[in-house]
């Protein structure tokens, strides 16, 4: 089902989410299947629970061929549960995010460069790996929603925060959201 998008001024978004502690269950399994069909709905790159008002501790991610980024690398589909990230590189990197609870607007966001998540999938399974550049930002990004953070709040550098139309009068995105 389509959930509504919470926008940033919903207290909802400000908490800090608490962890899954069930797998396999028809909470999480609905939960999922909502993320799926809204961040579909809306063509984003990624999506947290705490943006449809879970507090738990999920994110949904993936990029292939989504007109909204023609120009992203791939990013497999992933669900992450309890994730935990570890800097492999103190190495910054700047880039363009949006955010589905930020509509309309884009900033250039600094991102650790290189680092390893770890978490669990749907069923409990490990998911270990190691991501760089968008991979790794979106990541970043979608991780930071489960503690209350969005990224307008880790620019550094306002004279690039705007509206994304303005930013961008030729329709041209190259941002993550
Ligand atoms: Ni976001």
């Amino acid at each position: 089902m389509i959930r509504e998008v919470l926008r940033m001024g919903d207290p909802r978004l400000l908490r800090i989410s608490r962890p899954v502690e069930a797998f396999g269950t028809p909470v999480l399994e609905a939960l999922l299947q909502d993320m799926r069909d809204t961040m579909d709905h809306l063509d984003g790159a990624g999506l947290a629970a705490p943006q449809i008002g879970v507090d738990l501790r999920v994110v949904i991610f993936g990029v292939e061929g989504n007109p909204r980024y023609p120009e992203a690398e791939a990013v497999p589909f992933t669900v992450l549960v309890n994730p935990v990230l570890a800097a492999l590189t103190t190495e910054e990197e700047e880039g363009w995010e949006g955010c589905l609870s930020v509509p309309g607007l884009r900033g250039v966001v600094p991102r650790i460069r290189r680092l390893r998540y770890t978490g669990w999938d749907e069923r409990g399974n490990r998911i270990e790996r190691e991501a760089e550049g968008f991979h790794a930002r979106v990541v970043q990004h979608e991780c930071d929603h489960l503690d209350g953070i969005l990224y307008p709040m880790r620019v550094r550098d306002f004279s690039r925060f705007g509206y994304t139309d303005v930013l961008f009068p030729d329709g041209s995105t190259a941002a993550a959201e």
